[in-house]
């Protein structure tokens, strides 16, 4: 099983992975909300966006450039479509990967219309040269188109007409500051609460023609680690489970069942998160142990448990890396059902700087 989802090559899909696969493509644009109010959560964000949409409106003017940031699936593609929607503009979708040479963006800027929403997925990843034209178009909405070779290259300067920025990243930290500077608004994404989780499956359900308990959307909230994408995947295998094995009806028992099928736990955990969590607490007494280590211990590449179900396990308070590898927290051992052998290096005896790990 190839559990690596960080690639663009189709691979055996991981359920819980954030990134989308080629069913969640399909599917995401019947499922998208299509204004501000449809917009499930994100209360912060939300009204700070209404605030600048509706401002520019008043004003008759273009919005601000803006910066969405956050995980996989939280949203943000589904938001700089709203931007649009509400703004009643068109929107061009490109992005950082898409755009190899400063020409290809130096194309698209300068067709562009007034007040158009241009959106930049993966802005982190655009190549230095277009970032640096980025920067002066966003300001001065110009560019410098350079005509030539050599010593006999030419600028010339091209007027753009004013339009709106959306751009999308879910490393913001890899931003130059110069580029991050000139958004005039920037959105941070953060996880959903399972409550708001369980109203994006409603709706979803609803869309999808599919009758659900609200017991059962709690339950699959429950599992869908606070994103969206995940949501509404585990909500499409649960369908499948609930017409094959049952009346279609999405019930708490049905769910669980469909997702234990699925090996996706009651935490949202899936196989490789609970070999990772196994192996660390059967085979290592709860850490610390390298992560190379850890690695062969589970038969996976160091990457794929790096990045593929740390995160989440770090994320969840189950793991924690410290500088001498990596240690099962109390609340990893409690998950599993087990108990910590009296005196493990994991446990509350650690030593040095690892107590408050744990809170003693
Ligand atoms: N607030 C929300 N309310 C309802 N559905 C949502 C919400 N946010 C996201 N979704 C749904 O989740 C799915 C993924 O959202 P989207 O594609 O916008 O995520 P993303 O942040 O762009 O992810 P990526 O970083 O992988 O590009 C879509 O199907 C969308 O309908
Ligand atoms: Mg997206």
């Amino acid at each position: 099983m190839n559990w690596d989802d960080t690639t663009d090559t189709p691979a055996p899909e991981r359920l819980v992975g954030a990134s989308a696969d080629r069913e969640d493509q399909a599917v995401e644009a019947a499922l998208r909300p299509k204004d501000l109010d449809e917009f499930i959560g994100q209360e912060k964000v939300r009204e700070q966006l209404d605030l600048v949409l509706r401002a520019a409106r008043a004003r008759g003017a273009t919005a601000d450039h803006v910066l969405l940031s956050g995980a996989p699936g939280l949203g943000k593609t589904t938001l700089s479509m709203i931007i649009a929607a509400e703004m009643g503009a068109p929107i061009r979708i490109t992005s950082g990967p898409a755009i190899q040479h400063a020409g290809d963006l130096a194309a698209i800027l300068s067709s562009l219309q007034e007040g158009e929403v241009l959106f930049l997925d993966e802005i982190h990843r655009m190549s230095r040269p277009a970032e640096e034209m980025l920067y002066m178009a966003m300001e001065d909405f110009r560019v410098d188109v350079i005509v030539g070779k050599g010593p006999g290259a030419t600028a010339i300067p091209l007027e753009l007409p004013p339009f709106t920025l959306v751009g999308a990243t879910t490393r913001a930290g890899l931003l130059p500051p110069p580029l991050r500077d000139r958004f005039g608004f920037t959105a941070h994404m953060e996880f959903y609460e399972p409550a708001e989780l369980e109203r994006v499956i409603h709706r979803s359900a609803h869309l999808l023609d599919v009758e659900i308990a609200a017991a059962g959307a709690a339950e699959i909230a429950g599992r869908s680690r606070g994103t969206p994408r995940i949501a509404n995947r585990l909500l499409r295998r649960v369908r499948d489970y609930a017409q094959v094995k049952a009346d279609g009806v999405i019930t708490k028992e049905i769910a669980a069942a469909a997702l234990s099928v699925y090996e996706v736990d009651s935490r949202g955990l899936d196989r490789l998160d609970r070999a990772v969590l196994q192996a660390l607490l059967k085979l290592f007494a709860g850490g610390p142990v390298g992560l190379s280590t850890l690695a062969v211990a589970v038969g996976e590449e160091r990457e794929t448990v790096e990045e593929v179900a740390e995160p989440f396990l770090v994320r969840e308070g189950l793991l924690a890396r410290t500088p001498r590898g990596r240690v099962a927290t109390p609340a990893a051992w409690a998950h599993l059902g087990l108990t910590a052998p009296h005196g493990a290096t994991g446990g509350a005896t650690g030593g040095n700087g690892q107590q408050d790990l744990f809170g003693t």
